[in-house]
């Protein structure tokens, strides 16, 4: 059986001072969920974060992280320098890394590596353009993103989480339908158990626009495991509201 994952992506969003309040407002308004909860916040607080929600049953992860080991490569931060601070999930080829910064599936396959190497759990971002989805491609676009992180990876791949994010959805107001979301999930999870046998506990959260009101019907779906929230996970009761779908 697996365990439901709400995890807030905060983007480039924060303060000290905000982040303080928003942390506190969701470890009160919490109490003991019954579903796993993280939140992955600019990695400059990662330090409050960790102070922060030490005893809470929030987890805490980053949103980014190198794929190299150590070394030469300014302003980028290691799986370990992560692991010192407690770390438990790193997002991995988010859409807008991909977009705005690059980031190759191959890469992303070599950051997954390094990930679990550490001991931190990468939650792999996949996910197909507006383009892409009418032009017919989305399964060839996820498949082929899903397919280079689990050759890079064998067997380790059921320690991975898997996001689904189409990106037409992102911080647009427009959600997957549950059917759509779920039509892709169902894909990826055949993907999975291709490649392991272990693939059946290995949780695909779905992301994109995910809010309150959407977030039940979601999270129905047999093959949807979780969400991965933008917006919604920078307002506690929002974030709330999820996190108690996902406990239903
Ligand atoms: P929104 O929930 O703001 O659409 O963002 C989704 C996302 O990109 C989470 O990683």
């Amino acid at each position: 059986m697996r365990s439901k994952l709400i995890a807030g992506n905060w983007k480039m969003n924060g303060s000290l001072a905000a982040n303080q309040d928003l942390l506190l407002a969701i470890a009160q308004g919490l109490g003991t969920p019954s579903c796993n909860v993280a939140v992955c916040v600019p990695s400059l607080y990662l330090a409050q974060v960790q102070h922060v929600c030490a005893s809470s049953p929030i987890a805490w992860g980053a949103q980014d992280m190198s794929c190299f080991e150590i070394g030469a490569y300014t302003g980028e931060i290691s799986a370990s320098m992560l692991r010192d601070f407690g770390v438990r999930y790193v997002l991995v080829g988010h859409s807008e890394r991909r977009q705005y910064h690059g980031e190759t599936d191959e890469q992303v396959a070599t950051k997954v590596q390094r990930a679990l190497a550490a001991g931190i759990t990468p939650i792999v971002c996949v996910g197909e353009t507006l383009a892409q989805r009418e032009a017919g491609l989305t399964a060839d676009v996820v498949k082929r993103q899903l397919a280079a992180v689990i050759h890079a990876n064998g067997h380790c791949i059921s320690e991975v989480v898997v996001a689904y994010e189409p990106v037409w959805a992102i911080g647009t107001g427009k959600t997957a339908s549950p059917e759509q979301a779920q039509e892709v999930h169902a894909m990826l999870r055949l993907q999975l158990l291709a490649a392991s046998k272990q693939a059946d506990r290995i949780s695909i959260l779905y992301g994109g626009s995910m809010n309150p009101a959407n977030a039940v019907s979601l999270l129905a779906q047999p093959d949807i495991d979780g969400g991965l929230v933008g917006g919604a996970s920078l307002k506690a009761n929002e974030f709330l509201s999820i996190v108690a779908a996902a406990s239903q």
